[in-house]
Parts: C-alpha cells; structure tokens; sequence
C-alpha cells in the first residue's frame, strides 16, 4: 500500500454485515477512517462504535437504501466532494433468484440496481475527482459466478459477470493515471446472503469459506497490485491461461468479412 493511500479515508458498501463489515474491520485494524453504508442504521452505528474503540479511527455511518435513487444521491455527492475518501469498495449486493423462470421482473430489477447500477453510478461519481488527485483505489466485489454462470444463479451470475467486465475496461482506462482497481471474485461464503436464496445446507462442506479467510485474500490480492482476484483458485495461472484466451481473440472479434462457417457453399450463379 503506497504512503498516499495509507490514510485515505474507505467508502464501503453493504459494510452492515458479511463481506462488508469484515472490510470494514480489516481498513480500521490499518488505520483507515471509514464511511460505512448500507440501510441499517442500527447494525452500521453498533460496528462504528465498535471499530473506533479498538482501533482509534473516525467511523461515520450513512444509512442508504442504494437502491434508491434520492438515497444513492447523497453518496454520490458524497464521493463526488470529500477530497479525503481515497478507496471505494463496491460490496452491497443481493441475490436474484436462482430460476429465471420463477424470479419476477421486478425482483430482478431490484437485483440489477444494487448489483450494478449502483456500483457504476458510485464509480462515475468518485472517478473524475480521483483521477484529478492521482491515486485511490476502486474494489469490486463480483462473484466466481462470473465465470460460471451455468452453476447457479440466473440473472444474479450476469450481473457479476458485469461486474467483472467493468472491472477490467475501468482498470484499463485508469491505472495509469493512479487509479488500483480490483475485481474480487470470491466462491462460496458464510454470510448473512444465503439466508435470502436456500441456505449452505446442500453445498459440501469443503466449498465453504469463511468470511474472514475470503476478505484476508482479497486484501492480500489488493496489496499485490492484482486486478482480478479468485481468493479460492489454488493456481492462478488457471485465470491467466483463460484471460490469456480471450485476449487472443481480440485481433479478429473485428473484420470486415464473415467467417468461412457462415458463408453458402451455394455458388452464386447456380
Ligand atoms: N457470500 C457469498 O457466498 C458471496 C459469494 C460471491 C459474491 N458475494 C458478493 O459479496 C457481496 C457481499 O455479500 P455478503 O455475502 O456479505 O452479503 P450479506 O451478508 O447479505 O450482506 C449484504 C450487505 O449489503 C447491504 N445491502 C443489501 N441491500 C442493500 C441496499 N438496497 N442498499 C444498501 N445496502 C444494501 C446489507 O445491509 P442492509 O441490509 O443493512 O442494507 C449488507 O450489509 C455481494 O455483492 C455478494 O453478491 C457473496
């Protein structure tokens, strides 16, 4: 972690609870102030007061449904004008229904809102005034559905797979101007989220981390400068190999003629 970043203040998303409030623990234990978001006030106020007790650092609460367009609004602002918030985590997100076919538009709607377009608007909002100081950084917190859609999760795996998209075109837009960007893509994780969508009951044993364990990856993969991080992938030459795949593709994702395969082999004069 450079000097400059050392004592930004973090943003955090959905840091009531889960992922986000482990975050929250881990930048308060380096010395971070924090701005912690998510809708309950209460569970926000009990980790803030806990966190400036054991580590000395300024905690401020802001109960937000980010969902909602007004209530997003003020964090917005938020990240547009405080000159001392330096990292974003993008963590709020919910799942969205594991069968297409019995998940309601506007269950999905909501799932899209906070899984991605409210990362995106957080994002547009911090990112003139950071690339303006010249350092900061942006964490993502995708999922490894991502990249396997056809495990679980419907729309839910589409909208991390955005997640992880815009991750990469953001890191390539930015890092030279300062800017660390991280994609976060953890598996299967003890919290509060599969409550909502069936419980860890019927998922083995061995798939399971626990909170602490997933985010101590993560940061340890933040601190390396990575730009995609799967806490559980014993060897990461497995994403390089794959990444490496679709950057191979890129020259001829673009022509001007069509490949052979969809050609007639009808001549044209018969
Ligand atoms: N746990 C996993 O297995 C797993 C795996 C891969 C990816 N992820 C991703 O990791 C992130 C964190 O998940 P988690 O497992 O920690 O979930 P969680 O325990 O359910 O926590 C979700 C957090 O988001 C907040 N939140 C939910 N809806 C919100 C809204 N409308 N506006 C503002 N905040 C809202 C919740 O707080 P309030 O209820 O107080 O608003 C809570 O703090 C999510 O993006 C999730 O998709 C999780």
């Amino acid at each position: 972690m450079s000097v400059a970043e050392q004592l930004d203040t973090v943003l955090i998303t959905g840091a009531s609870t889960g992922i986000g409030a482990t975050y929250a623990d881990r930048f308060a234990r380096r010395g971070h102030p924090l701005v912690l978001v998510a809708r309950n006030r209460q569970r926000l106020e009990e980790l803030s007061a806990r966190l400036s007790r054991e580590y000395h650092v300024k905690v401020e609460v802001l109960a937000a449904d980010l969902t909602a367009p007004t209530e997003r609004a003020v964090i917005e602002r938020r990240l547009a004008e405080d000159q001392a918030i330096g990292i974003l985590v993008n963590n709020a997100g919910m799942g969205g229904g594991s069968v297409l076919a019995q998940t309601p538009p506007d269950a999905v709607q909501a799932m899209i809102e906070l899984n991605v377009t409210a990362p995106s608007r957080l994002v547009a909002a911090a990112l003139p005034r950071l690339v303006a100081r010249g350092h900061g950084g942006i964490i993502n917190i995708a999922s490894v559905l991502a990249l396997a859609p056809e495990l679980f999760g419907g729309a839910y795996a589409a909208s991390k797979s955005y997640v992880l998209t815009y991750s990469i075109a953001l890191n390539k837009e930015v890092a030279a101007r300062g800017i660390r960007v991280q994609c976060v893509l953890p598996g299967v994780t003890r919290t509060e989220i599969w409550g909502q969508s069936g419980g860890l009951d019927a998922i083995p044993a061995h798939m399971i981390m626990e909170v602490d364990e997933m985010v101590d990856a993560a940061l340890a993969g933040y601190d390396m400068g990575e730009v995609v991080t799967i806490p559980s992938l014993p060897d990461i030459d497995e994403w390089n190999r794959f990444d490496e795949a679709r950057r191979r593709m890129a020259p001829e994702l673009s022509l001007s003629v069509a490949a052979d395969r969809y050609k007639s082999d009808i001549p044209e004069d018969a």
